[in-house]
């Protein structure tokens, strides 16, 4: 079910992923799924650079990122919606209004699920860019989410928290202890996804979604029920293949 592609490094993660991208992009309105993370910026970075050297344009693009902190102000210098407008958005030509990101300030959290999983069902995601945790989680869907759920309130895993310290002066009492994600059943509408890791501490995930149980211990492995995924990796996060 899975094309694979073993790459030797991170920059080859991140070109095998832009031609994908490329292919997605030739669509009249392409409508891409994002993921935050250090997985895709290699692939956000050749996007910009493509539309600077190349002049494609990415105006007619539609984007709908899979998950934001709970908490944080939306300009928050760690919130999901600054880290994609530094990354990507701000390099391309999206109008604005094409961007959805769910709100994780909005007051009423529980409505703003709705609100976000409703506008996911009247559009259908070409190509969904996915990251794994070292835990087996994509988007926010931690181990034991159900297969079928769609966008909810998630809780962060001690080790996901420990994992994104990293960008909260390594402290993880500053890290959120929860998030706004798109769920299992709503990820696995996209017609076309792609996931990126690279590094050994992602081998244990890789394997677990490739080779292991369809279970929801290993959430990435709902993947295993997709016809169109492709998982680009280095040969560290491959080792267990
Ligand atoms: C985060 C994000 C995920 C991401 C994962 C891996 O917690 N919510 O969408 O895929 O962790 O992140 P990284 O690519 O930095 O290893």
């Amino acid at each position: 079910m899975f094309n694979i592609i073993i790459t030797e490094n991170y920059d080859q993660v991140s070109t095998e992923a832009f031609m994908i991208m490329k292919k997605t992009m030739k669509l009249e309105n392409p409508v891409l799924g994002l993921a935050t993370g250090s997985s895709p910026i290699g692939l956000y970075k050749k996007m910009i650079a493509d539309r600077n050297t190349n002049g494609t344009s990415y105006r007619n693009a539609v984007t709908y990122n899979l998950d934001e902190y709970i908490g944080l102000p939306r300009y928050h210098d760690q919130s999901y919606w600054t880290f994609m407008h530094e990354n990507l958005f701000d390099g391309l030509n999206i109008p604005e209004v094409n961007i959805h990101i769910p709100r994780g300030d909005a007051e009423d959290i529980e409505e703003e699920c709705r609100r976000y999983e409703e506008e996911l069902q009247n559009t259908v995601i070409d190509l969904q860019i996915l990251g794994i945790g070292s835990d087996g989680h994509i988007g926010f869907n931690e181990p034991g989410t159900p297969f079928d759920s769609l966008t909810h309130v998630a809780e962060l895993t001690q080790q996901t928290r420990a994992d994104n310290a990293r960008f909260f002066d390594d402290d993880i009492e500053k890290v959120p202890a929860k998030a706004i994600t798109m769920g299992l059943a709503t990820i696995l509408r996209a017609n076309q996804i792609i996931v990126l890791a690279t590094g050994a501490n992602k081998a244990d995930a890789v394997y677990g979604m490739i080779k292991g149980p369809k279970k929801e211990i290993c959430p990435a492995s709902i993947l295993q029920g997709h016809g169109n995924v492709t998982v680009i990796v280095d040969r560290a996060a491959a080792a267990r293949l």
